[in-house]
């Protein structure tokens, strides 16, 4: 599950730190999410309502006031129609109304009203954060319920250095993500993905490719983050995207360049899935100008790309896992079987042919996983879902591989 469609209301108080609210909502818009922004009045100085509402996509609100269409702005409301709330930067003033219960404004009337999580992540000068009031608030929050979001260390905006700047959005994000998706598999490992189609130039404007869309390898990517792995997508021509700003993406052209960038962070991979259509073949010669119409008939002579997934598999280190895909039309099993061990690869995800529904430009797919011990049949679903049980059934080679090692030992 990742942050798209999740509501999120941020509350922003007075701080410095309240420039960084800006980045943080871009962060949770590009992820997919609905983000409602609350400001008190004393934040504004900081940070204009108008940039806040802008990125959000919707008017900020400040005070409790009558909204055009005739209806109040109703804290209760709001409280319950958010899945969590995130009070960032959260200073000591609004931390002190919260630990005793003082509503004043309609950021901390929402609080009380709030029945979804809540985090706070607090930002103030070095010894406003050890002052023994502030302390006992934010111990005292957390006793209740609500999640601290602890500041960091660094320069502040006094000129001290010390704990008290706001966590960065980046952080606070993480902490949101594993909130809603504690199950973690892959926390702390590199996945690489290799997805897309490449393109080979006959000359600056023309090139030989193919129709893949690129959606398998952005479902992949995209659920192996949320399953907590750091994600370098190395993405050719493609005609989707993905909104998860956190994957990395390197965009490559042709398969020499996707070859190139593939082999610079295999060895600190993980795991590595080939799921680019990769071009086997490439003109011999690329021409520096247009080439010019003359001849009735033309001869391309093409040369053999590098094979990406069989060169890298052929190195792979024991801990490392790859996992490539076959699109096959005859004998498919029988091929799929065998590109698996030609190739070096852990597994191989058969694309079928046999659904009309299951190729390059659809949101559907099926096929058939195939492991050293183990060929399964998934039936025609969504890419998005696809991409989970692959991820499942990674997973559980994985086990499956470790157990067999610690048995021979
Ligand atoms: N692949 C690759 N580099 C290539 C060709 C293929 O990394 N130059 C990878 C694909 O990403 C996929 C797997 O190899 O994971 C199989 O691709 P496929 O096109 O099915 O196989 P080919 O090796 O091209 O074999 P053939 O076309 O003869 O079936």
């Amino acid at each position: 599950m990742s942050l798209k469609f999740k509501k999120i209301l941020i509350g922003v108080c007075g701080g410095i730190a309240a420039y960084k609210s800006a980045h943080l909502i871009r962060l949770f818009k590009k992820q997919g999410a609905e983000v409602q922004v609350i400001m008190t009045p004393e934040s504004t100085a900081f940070i204009s309502p108008l940039t806040l509402s802008t990125l959000s996509e919707k008017p900020v609100l400040i005070h409790f006031q009558k909204k055009t269409e005739g209806e109040w702005n109703n804290h209760v409301a709001l409280g319950l129609w958010a899945d969590v709330m995130i009070i960032a930067p959260a200073t000591a003033h609004t931390l002190g109304k919260m630990a005793n219960g003082i509503a004043d404004n309609l950021l901390t009337a929402v609080y009380f009203s709030a029945r979804c999580p809540v985090f706070f992540a607090p930002a103030m000068d070095l010894d406003m954060l050890i002052h023994p009031s502030v302390k006992r608030n934010i111990e005292y929050l957390q006793s209740i319920g609500n999640y601290l979001i602890d500041a960091e260390v660094g320069e502040l905006a006094s000129g001290l250095y010390g704990k008290g700047r706001m966590a960065e959005p980046e952080h606070i994000i993480q902490t949101i993500e594993k909130f809603f998706c504690p199950y973690r598999p892959l926390e702390g490992k590199k996945v690489m993905i290799t997805l897309g189609a490449t393109r080979e130039y006959l000359d600056p404007v023309r090139y030989i490719t193919n129709a893949s869309s690129g959606k398998m390898g952005f479902a992949l990517a995209e659920h192996a983050h949320n399953l907590g792995a750091e994600v370098f997508a190395i993405v050719g021509s493609v005609s989707s995207q993905t909104s998860n700003s956190q994957i990395h993406q390197i965009h490559v052209k042709t398969a020499l360049e996707m070859f190139e960038k593939s082999r610079e962070l295999f060895s600190l991979m993980d795991y590595a899935i080939f799921c680019a259509a990769v071009a086997d073949y490439r003109p011999k010669t690329v021409h520096s100008q247009k080439m010019k119409k003359s001849s009735e008939t033309v001869t391309l002579e093409l040369i053999k790309n590098p094979d990406i997934a069989q060169e890298l598999s052929k190195f792979k280190k024991e801990h490392q896992i790859t996992v490539g895909f076959a699109l096959e039309t005859e004998q498919a099993l029988e091929n799929a079987r065998l590109k698996r061990i030609r190739k070096h690869l852990d597994i191989i995800v058969m694309n079928s042919i046999e659904n009309p529904q299951s190729t390059f430009e659809y949101d559907t797919n099926q096929v058939v996983v195939i492991t050293p011990t183990q060929e399964i049949s998934l039936p025609l679903k969504s890419k998005k879902e696809i991409a989970q049980d692959i991820w499942k059934i990674i997973l559980s080679f994985e086990k499956e591989k470790s157990s067999q090692r610690h048995e021979s030992l």
